[in-house]
C-alpha cells in the first residue's frame, strides 16, 4: 500500500508518558500539521499531568483500549520502555496507526525484523526518531566537513562523560529499566545513550564496514552495573575512521538543563578541524562549535544549541513529513538497523577481544 500524504492535521496519540515526553512533546505544541487526540499511559498520574497539555485529548491506560474506543489515530508518538518497543510497535501498526518510535529501536534483529515486516504488511510508516540529526551545531558540523573548508577528512572523534551530579531529575523507575537493559546486555552507556553516537557516525560519513570495541564494566552501586569505560573505533566504507570514547565521572557537576553528559564531536581535516563543544549539558562554555582552518579560528555564537530543540525539529520534521512523504525520514526503519547492527557489531568485537567485525555480517 502507497502512502497517502495527509491534507488535513495528522491525529497522533502520545503512547509512554514519562520523561523524554517533556522535550518530545516540544515538536507537537503549537503546530497546525497535528491534533493530539489521545495520551496514554498505564500510570494515572502521567496521564492526569500531561492531560493538562492536551485538554481536548482522551487518556488511556492502554494502546489497546485506545485502539477499541473509536477515537480515530493516523500515528503514534511511541515514547515506551525499550524493552516494549518491539511488541508495543507491532501492536500499533496492526492498529493501522503510522509509528514514530524513540531509540534504540530495539534489542536484537530479530526483533527488528519482526518491527519491520509489521510495518510493511500493514502499509504504514516505522520512523525511529533520531533528534541528534537534527541538533544545529552537528547539522553545521556536517555541512562544514562536505564544504571542504578543513579539507579530506583524516578521522573524527567522539567523547562522552557522563557526570553523576546535575541535570534534571530522572525518575528512579527510569534508571531501573535501564538497569533490567544493562542485564540484557544493552547497557545505558553504549546502547542507549550509544544508539545517538553511532547514527551520528553513520549520518556523517556512511555504511560502516568494520566496528572494534572494548566495553568496560563499572559497578556504581549494589546490582548497578554501568557499561563503561568503551572505546568503540571504526571504519567506514568510504575509509573514514571514527572513534568513541565514553567513561563516567560520578562526583562531577555538570551543568545541564537536562541529562548529564559532556558532550563532543570533532572532525579532522587535512587543513583544519570542526569540533562541537556541548549537547546534551552546558558543558565548554565556548560557542557550541568552532572551526580552525587556515590558522584562524571561527567560533558560532548564534546556533540554537539547546538540546531540546533537537526534539522540536525532529518532531517538525516528521509531522511535515506525512503531509509530504517527500524526504528523508531520518530514519526509516530501515536506515535503523543499520545503527542496531553497528551497535551489535561492537558487542561482537568487545565479546572477542577487539576483534574487527563487519556489522552487516552480525547475526
Ligand atoms: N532521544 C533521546 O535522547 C532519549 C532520551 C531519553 C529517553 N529516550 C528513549 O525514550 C523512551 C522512553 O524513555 P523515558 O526516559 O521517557 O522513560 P520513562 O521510564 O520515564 O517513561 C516511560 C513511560 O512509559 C509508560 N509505559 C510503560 N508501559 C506502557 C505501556 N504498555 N503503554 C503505554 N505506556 C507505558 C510508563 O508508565 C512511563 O510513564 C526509551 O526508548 C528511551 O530510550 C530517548
Amino acid at each position: 500500500m502507497a502512502f497517502v500524504p495527509y491534507d488535513r492535521p495528522v491525529r497522533v496519540a502520545f503512547v509512554g508518558l514519562g520523561r523524554i515526553y517533556d522535550l518530545n512533546v516540544r515538536g507537537y505544541l503549537g503546530n497546525r500539521d497535528v491534533e493530539v487526540v489521545a495520551l496514554v499511559d498505564p500510570s494515572e498520574e502521567r496521564r492526569a499531568q500531561r492531560a493538562a497539555d492536551w485538554p481536548a485529548a482522551r487518556t488511556f491506560a492502554s494502546a489497546a483500549e485506545l485502539a477499541s474506543s473509536g477515537i480515530e489515530v493516523d500515528a503514534a508518538e511511541v515514547l515506551l520502555p525499550i524493552a516494549l518497543h518491539a511488541d508495543g510497535v507491532i501492536e500499533m501498526l496492526g492498529f493501522g496507526w503510522h509509528v514514530n518510535l524513540q531509540k534504540p529501536m530495539c534489542n536484537d534483529l530479530w526483533d527488528a525484523q519482526r518491527m519491520l515486516d509489521a510495518a510493511k504488511a500493514g502499509g504504514r510508516i516505522l520512523r525511529v526518531m533520531e533528534n541528534y540529526l537534527f541538533y544545529e551545531p552537528l547539522r553545521q558540523l556536517k555541512a562544514i566537513a562536505e564544504s571542504g573548508e578543513i579539507g579530506d577528512i583524516s578521522g573524527y572523534h567522539i567523547k562522552m562523560v557522563g557526570s553523576g551530579r546535575g541535570g534534571w531529575d530522572v525518575p528512579w523507575s527510569s534508571f531501573e529499566l535501564q538497569m533490567e537493559q544493562m542485564k540484557r546486555g544493552r547497557g545505558i552507556f553504549v546502547f542507549d545513550d550509544g544508539w545517538h553516537k553511532l547514527a551520528t557516525a553513520i549520518w556523517l560519513f556512511g555504511p560502516i564496514r568494520e566496528v572494534r570495541a572494548w566495553i568496560g564494566n563499572t559497578a556504581v552501586g549494589p546490582g548497578i552495573d554501568l557499561d563503561v569505560p568503551t572505546t568503540i573505533l571504526w571504519e567506514h566504507d568510504n575509509g573514514v575512521r571514527g572513534v568513541w570514547d565514553a567513561t563516567v565521572a560520578m562526583d562531577l557537576y555538570l551543568r545541564s538543563d537536562y541529562y548529564t553528559n559532556d558532550e563532543r564531536w570533532e572532525i579532522t581535516g587535512s587543513k583544519g578541524y570542526a569540533r562541537v563543544n556541548r549537547c546534551t549539558g552546558r558543558g565548554i562554555q565556548q560557542p557550541s562549535l568552532e572551526v580552525y582552518a587556515d590558522g584562524e579560528m571561527r567560533g558560532y555564537h548564534a546556533l540554537d544549541d539547546d538540546w531540546a530543540s533537537s526534539f522540536r525539529d525532529s518532531g517538525r520534521h516528521w509531522l511535515r513529513w506525512l503531509h509530504t512523504g517527500d524526504g528523508p525520514l531520518r530514519w526509516s526503519g530501515e536506515e535503523a538497523v543499520n545503527v542496531l547492527r553497528f551497535a551489535l557489531a561492537a558487542y561482537a568485537s568487545s565479546a572477542s577481544g577487539g576483534a574487527g567485525v563487519n556489522p552487516g555480517l552480525v547475526s
